[in-house]
């Protein structure tokens, strides 16, 4: 399984519910990685999205434990053992904290957005740098957009 995120220098994902920043360039790698792969995401995370819809050209396997809540063209999975019955290797999850947490245990390969900035923040994705258990494997050229640098940075899992 995959994990992909977008970090801040401190490792911060999130606040208030969203996203830390918006990256054009960051969104449509997102889109090129994750398209024709199932996604794996919090019901909290799907409400970021527009219109809170499911991902285009992606089987999107949403984790709730409101038995009320669904999502039209989406799987809603009550629990992780039955998501994780259903999930594909080839899955990515895409957050948020709670489950990146969870699943982070099986991920081989983590695609990190570094953003070289410090936002106030309420949501985490694991620091890998300081776990002996990952380590990169591909680190791209710095990249800027509207005066926030970003680089991508692969990780994967020492065996
Ligand atoms: N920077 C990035 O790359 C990135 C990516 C994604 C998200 N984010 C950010 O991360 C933050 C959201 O993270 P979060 O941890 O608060 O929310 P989340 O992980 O997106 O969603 C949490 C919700 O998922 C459901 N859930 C989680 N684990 C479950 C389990 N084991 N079984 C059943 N349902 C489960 C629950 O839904 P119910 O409450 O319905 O039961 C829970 O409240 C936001 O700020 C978002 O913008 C950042």
């Amino acid at each position: 399984m995959n994990a992909i995120a977008a970090v801040d220098q401190n490792w911060a994902i999130g606040k208030d519910g969203d996203q830390l920043c918006y990256i054009s360039a960051d969104l449509k790698r997102f889109k090129e990685l994750t398209t024709g792969h199932p996604v794996i995401l919090g019901r909290k995370t799907l409400a970021t999205f527009p219109g809170g819809r499911p991902l285009k050209g992606r089987r999107n396997l949403i984790l709730s434990r409101d038995p009320a809540f669904q999502a039209e063209g989406a799987e809603v999975y009550r629990d992780m053992e039955s998501l994780l019955a259903q999930a594909p290797e080839d899955s990515f999850v895409i957050g948020g904290e709670s489950v990146y947490r969870a699943l982070l245990s099986h991920c081989d390969t983590v695609y990190i957005t570094q953003i070289s900035a410090s936002f106030p923040a309420d949501a985490w994705f694991p620091n890998l740098d300081g776990d002996p258990g990952w380590r990169v494997v591909r680190k791209e050229e710095p990249l800027e957009e509207k005066g926030i640098s970003f680089q991508y940075v692969t990780y994967q899992r020492v065996n």
